[in-house]
C-alpha cells in the first residue's frame, strides 16, 4: 500500500515541474494466478493456423522468390496438405516449402510458433521477415512489417530438417482484436480472488517436487501463470512517453496493457521494455498483464518462472536519451600504480525526439566520483533533432587522476548525462561506471590495471535457498560477498545473462564477471538477446568478457564458424571494448575458435598445453572446470540417500591446469554455489546439484577452504572430517577405527593432534592438501600452522555432546524500510558447551515481527523435500537458513528461533529508512 503510495507522490511531484525522467518500481501489489485461466486455453488467445500446403524443396531457398510470392498455384499434385505438428520428414534430411493464407486479425499482428522442427526461414507477402533455429523452441514473429491491409496475406516457411522427424508446431496468430471480458489480459477481469503478491517472484519453486517431474529442473514442475497489476497514470501526462520495462520474466512472455497485446518475448533472460504510451489510459487506471508460460526450458538446470526479476514504470519527455542508449569508455595510457592515472572518458550518448515536433536540445555530461563529486564536465551546443530523429554526442573529458577500479578497490564514478531544451531540463539519465584496463594477454594471462592477475572465478546458476530464482538485490550481494570471501574474483553467468542487480554487485565489490548469451544461433530473436545483453551490460566494470555460448554442438564447425561471426559482429558493433570468448568442449581450434579473440576452455585440461603450442598469439581462459560434488558435513557416498563423500581430490585436480600456467588467463570453477537441478550423481531424492563449493544457502563446505587457501594470502587452516563419528568407544585404543583427516592450508607446515597428542607436523605441497591416518578417539581434533618458525593459525575440533541450543547470526542487522531489503540468518545446533553439532538435525520453527516476512527458508540438504517458503526448516548437518525481508515501516524487527528442546535464540534487526 506504502508504495501504491509512493509511486502516487512521485507521479504527482512530476507534475508540480520536475522535468527528467522517472524510473518508478512496479513491483509490488500483483495479483497472480497459478496456472492457465479457462478462458485462455489453447496456448495464447489467437487463431490458430493451418493446415499448411507443402511440397519438397530440393534446392532450399534458391526458388524462394517465386515459392513465397503471393499468387503462387498450389494446386499441383507436388503440393500436400499437413496439419499443425504433423512430421512432412519422416527422416529426410533437406528442406519443404509451407504456405498459408492468414485470416485478417488488426494491429500489432504477431505469430507464435509452438516449434519448427529443426529450422524455419520465413516470409510474408514475398518478404522475408524472420530465420529460427532451434527445433524445439518456441519463437515469435511480428507480421506488421510485411501485412498488406486487406488481404491476401500468404505466410510461407521454409523448414529444414537436419534428422529424424520435421514439422510446423501449432502456431497461433494474435492480434489486438477487443479481447472478451472474461479473457484474463481484459482491464474488467474479475482477479478480486486470486491472492497478491510483489515480484521479484518464482511461482515455480512452489510446486511441489514430483519424481515425475523433469530431473534436471530439480523435479519441480514448470507450468503457467497470470500476474495483473493495475496503476493510475495522472492526466497531465498526456504528451509525455511511457515504457514499462521487465528485467527478466522467465519465459515466453505475453504482456498486455489495458487489452492490448504489447508483444511476446521468448527469452527468459533477457531484459526487455515497451513503450505504452499508445496503449495507455492517460488519466485514469491502467491495468498491464503478464503470462508467463514455463512450460518449456531453456536450459538443463532449475530456472524458475514468473516475473522474477523487477519490473519498472518510466516516465520520459519526448526528447529523451535512447532506451540503453548511453555507452561510457575510458581510455588510460599509462595505468601507473594501478590505482590512480590520468584518463580520458568517452560519453556516448544518442538523445532521440519522439515528439510531433522539431527540437532544439543541448546535451550536458556531468562526471560524479565516488563521494559525489562532479570531477568533469562537458556541455554541448544546441542543435536540432528533427522529430522522429536522433543525434549522437561522444564528448571526451579528461580526468588527470582518476580512481582506478580494481577487485581491491573497485571505485564508481556516474556520468550523468542531462538533455535540455530551451534551458530547461527534458531527460536526465546516470550511468555508472568504471575505470580501468585491463588486457587477455596469450602469455602472460590476464591483465587488470597493467598487472598480471589470475582469474580465479566461480561459474554460477541464479537461484538460492528459500527463493528459487527470484532474488531480492540483498542476496545478489549476499552471494557475491560469500565469493569474495572464498578469495574469488571472477564470475561466470553461465549460461544466460544475469540480473542487473548481480552485476551491480559485482562492480560495487569487484568481480571479473564473464556475460554470457544463451544459445548460439543467427536467429533474429538471439541476435536480438545478445543485443540486448551487450546494450544492458555494456557500462558495467566488472564486466570483462562476454561468452556466445556454452558447449554448443556445432562449436567446432564451419556452420558454427558462420553463425558465431554474425553474433560477434553484432557485439562488437555496440561494445569494441570487451574481447569475445565462447565455452567450447570440443573442436578446439575449429570453428567458433576461430571467432573468439579469447579460447574458452571447458574442462579438457589436456588440450591446454597442445593449443597454446598450436596457437600462441591466442590467449585463453578455463570457461568451466571442475565439476567436483561433494555434500555439506558428508564424508561416506551413500547412493540411496543421496549424498557424496567430501573427501575428494577433485578441486586441486581441476584448479592447477589453469592455476599453474601463466598464460592461462584463469579458469571459473562448476559451480560457487549448489543450484537446484542437476543433482549428479544421484538424481531422486536428491534435487539440487552437488557442485557447489557453498551449498544452497551459501554455508561453506570443505573444498571452500581448499580455494580459500590458495586464493588468499591470510593463513588459512582447516581440517575434515567432523569428529562425531558414532563408533563404540573401546578399551583398547588399536582397535579403534582408522579415520582419515584432511588439512586445507596455506601454512608452511601443519601439525595435527588427536586429544592433545601429536601425530607429527608435515610440510604443506603448494596447491595441494594434508592427509594423516588417525585412529579415532572422541574429544579434540586439532591442528598447529607455522609459517616462518611461528604459528600463524590454529583450529580445533570438538566432538560435540547432544544438541542443547540454537544460535543464529544476520549477516546484517540494519535494514531499509522498502519493502525489499533482506537479512540472511545463518542458524546452528550446539552442544552444551556451544559447540556446533555436525550431525544435528532439529526442526527449526521460526517467527519474526512484527512488519516483517518470513521470505524463505533452506539447509543446503540437496535431498530436502521440504517447501522453501515456510515457517519452519529441518538443521542439515547443525545448520539451517532464514532469510527476512523488510516492509515499508522502520522499526525494530525481533527475530527468534525455536527447536523442541533445545535453547531458543533471538536476534533483533533494525530497520530504517527508507
Ligand atoms: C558442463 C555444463 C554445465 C553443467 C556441468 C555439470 O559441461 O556446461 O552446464 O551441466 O557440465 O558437470
Amino acid at each position: 500500500m506504502i508504495r501504491h503510495l509512493c509511486l502516487a507522490i512521485a507521479l504527482a511531484l512530476l507534475a508540480s515541474g520536475a522535468e527528467a525522467r522517472e524510473r518508478l518500481s512496479l513491483d509490488a501489489g500483483w495479483r497472480f494466478h497459478d496456472g492457465d485461466v479457462p478462458a485462455a486455453k489453447g496456448a495464447v488467445p489467437g487463431v490458430a493456423i493451418g493446415p499448411w500446403r507443402w511440397c519438397v524443396a530440393p534446392d532450399g531457398a534458391a526458388d524462394a522468390a517465386k515459392m513465397t510470392a503471393v499468387d503462387l498455384d498450389t494446386s499441383g499434385k507436388e503440393w500436400h496438405v499437413a496439419q499443425p505438428g504433423e512430421d512432412i520428414f519422416h527422416g529426410r534430411v533437406g528442406f519443404c516449402w509451407c504456405r498459408t493464407t492468414l485470416p485478417n486479425v488488426p494491429a500489432p499482428r504477431h505469430v507464435y510458433f509452438e516449434s519448427i522442427d529443426d529450422n524455419g526461414t520465413l516470409w510474408l507477402n514475398g518478404r522475408q521477415i524472420a530465420h529460427h533455429e532451434g527445433w524445439s523452441d518456441p519463437f515469435d514473429v511480428s507480421l506488421d512489417a510485411a501485412w498488406k491491409a486487406g488481404g491476401p496475406n500468404v505466410l510461407a516457411v521454409l523448414v529444414e530438417n537436419t534428422a529424424g522427424p520435421g514439422s510446423i508446431g501449432a502456431a497461433t496468430l494474435a492480434g489486438s482484436a477487443p479481447l472478451p471480458k472474461d479473457h484474463p489480459a481484459a482491464p474488467g477481469y474479475h482477479d478480486a480472488d486470486w491472492p497478491l503478491v510483489d515480484v521479484p517472484h518464482d511461482f515455480v519453486v512452489d510446486h511441489p517436487f514430483d519424481p515425475k517431474a523433469d530431473v534436471n529442473h530439480g523435479f519441480h514442475p514448470g507450468g503457467i501463470a497470470w500476474y495483473r497489476r493495475t496503476f493510475d497514470l495522472p492526466a497531465w501526462d498526456r504528451g509525455h512517453r511511457l515504457w514499462v520495462e521487465f528485467d527478466g520474466v522467465y519465459r515466453n512472455s505475453r504482456v498486455w496493457l489495458n487489452g492490448r497485446l504489447l508483444g511476446v518475448h521468448a527469452s527468459g533472460y533477457t531484459s526487455f521494455y515497451y513503450d505504452i504510451t499508445d496503449a495507455a489510459v492517460i488519466g485514469g487506471r491502467n491495468t498491464l498483464v503478464v503470462r508467463a508460460d514455463a512450460t518449456s526450458n531453456e536450459g538443463w538446470w532449475y530456472e524458475g518462472g514468473g516475473i522474477y526479476r523487477h519490473v519498472w514504470l518510466v516516465r520520459l519527455n519526448p526528447v529523451h536519451v535512447a532506451h540503453w542508449g548511453t555507452f561510457v569508455t575510458s581510455a588510460v595510457p599509462d595505468p601507473g600504480d594501478g590505482l590512480t592515472a590520468p584518463a580520458d572518458v568517452t560519453a556516448r550518448a544518442t538523445v532521440v525526439n519522439e515528439g510531433s515536433n522539431d527540437a532544439m536540445a543541448s546535451v550536458h555530461e556531468e562526471l560524479i566520483d565516488g563521494r559525489g563529486k562532479r570531477v568533469a564536465q562537458w556541455a554541448g551546443e544546441s542543435q536540432p533533432i528533427p522529430a522522429g530523429g536522433h543525434v549522437d554526442v561522444q564528448p571526451v573529458l579528461h580526468l588527470p587522476s582518476a580512481a582506478l577500479w580494481s577487485l581491491e578497490q573497485p571505485a564508481l564514478y556516474r556520468m550523468v548525462t542531462e538533455v535540455s531544451i530551451g534551458g530547461r531540463a527534458s531527460d536526465q539519465v546516470s550511468t555508472p561506471f568504471g575505470i580501468r584496463t585491463f588486457r587477455f594477454d596469450p602469455d602472460r594471462g590476464f591483465l587488470l590495471n597493467g598487472k598480471p592477475v589470475k582469474i580465479n572465478g566461480t561459474c554460477n546458476h541464479q537461484d538460492f535457498a528459500g527463493v528459487g530464482v527470484a532474488l531480492p538485490d540483498a542476496l545478489q550481494t549476499y552471494k557475491i560477498a560469500r565469493l569474495k570471501e572464498m578469495g574469488c574474483n571472477g564470475y561466470r553467468c553461465s549460461h544466460h545473462p544475469p540480473s542487473p542487480e548481480l552485476l551491480e554487485a559485482c562492480d560495487r565489490l569487484g568481480m571479473i564477471v564473464m556475460d554470457e548469451n544463451r544459445h548460439l544461433s543467427s536467429s533474429e530473436d538471439n541476435l536480438a538477446d545478445v543485443r540486448a545483453m551487450v546494450l544492458r551490460d555494456r557500462n558495467h566494470p566488472s564486466v570483462f568478457l562476454y561468452s556466445l555460448c556454452n558447449e554448443e554442438g556445432r562449436q567446432g564447425t564451419e556452420e558454427g564458424e558462420r553463425i558465431a561471426r554474425a553474433m560477434a559482429g553484432a557485439i562488437r558493433e555496440l561494445d569494441p571494448t570487451r574481447p569475445i570468448t565462447a565455452a567450447m568442449n570440443g573442436g578446439f581450434g575449429l570453428g567458433i575458435s576461430n571467432v573468439v579473440d579469447v579460447q574458452g576452455f571447458n574442462y579438457f585440461y589436456g588440450e591446454f598445453d597442445p593449443f597454446h603450442r598450436k596457437f600462441p598469439a591466442k590467449p585463453c581462459i578455463g570457461t568451466e572446470s571442475a565439476s567436483i560434488t561433494t555434500t555439506r558435513g558428508i564424508y561416506l557416498s551413500d547412493p540411496i540417500r543421496g549424498y557424496v563423500s567430501s573427501l575428494t581430490n577433485g578441486a586441486e585436480q581441476s584448479w592447477r591446469p589453469s592455476g599453474e600456467r601463466e598464460w592461462m588467463s584463469g579458469t571459473y570453477l562448476w559451480t560457487g554455489f549448489d543450484y537446484r537441478g542437476e543433482p549428479t550423481p544421484y538424481a531422486w531424492p536428491s534435487v539440487t546439484s552437488h557442485f557447489g563449493v557453498m551449498d544452497l544457502c551459501g554455508f561453506p563446505k570443505d573444498d571452500y577452504y581448499y580455494y580459500q587457501a590458495w586464493w588468499t594470502k591470510e593463513p588459512v587452516l582447516h581440517l575434515f572430517p567432523h569428529w562425531n563419528y558414532a563408533y563404540p568407544a573401546s578399551r583398547d585404543a588399536r582397535s579403534q577405527p582408522q579415520v582419515e583427516v584432511r588439512a586445507y592450508s596455506n601454512c608452511e607446515r601443519v601439525e595435527l593432534f588427536v586429544n592433545g597428542e601429536s601425530q607429527g607436523v608435515r610440510d604443506v605441497p603448494l596447491h595441494s592438501h594434508l592427509a594423516w591416518k588417525v585412529r579415532y578417539a572422541p574429544g579434540t581434533l586439532s591442528a598447529k600452522g607455522w609459517r616462518d618458525g611461528k604459528v600463524v593459525a590454529e583450529t580445533t575440533i570438538f566432538t560435540a555432546g547432544a544438541p542443547a541450543a540454537l544460535v543464529a547470526a544476520a549477516d546484517r542487522t540494519q535494514l531499509r524500510a522498502d519493502g525489499q531489503d533482506v537479512a540472511v540468518i545463518r542458524v546452528g545446533v550446539v552442544d552444551a558447551a556451544g559447540h556446533p553439532v555436525p550431525t544435528a538435525d532439529n526442526t527449526v520453527y521460526f517467527t519474526a515481527g512484527p512488519r516483517a516476512r518470513l521470505l524463505g527458508v533452506g539447509n543446503g540438504d540437496p535431498c530436502s523435500l521440504e517447501p522453501d517458503h515456510a515457517d519452519h526448516r529441518r538443521a542439515f548437518g547443525g545448520r539451517c537458513l532464514l532469510l527476512v525481508q523488510s516492509s515499508d515501516t522502520p522499526g525494530p524487527i525481533t527475530v527468534t528461533c525455536r527447536a523442541e528442546g533445545l535453547k531458543s535464540a533471538t536476534l533483533t534487526l533494525n530497520v530504517a529508512g527508507p
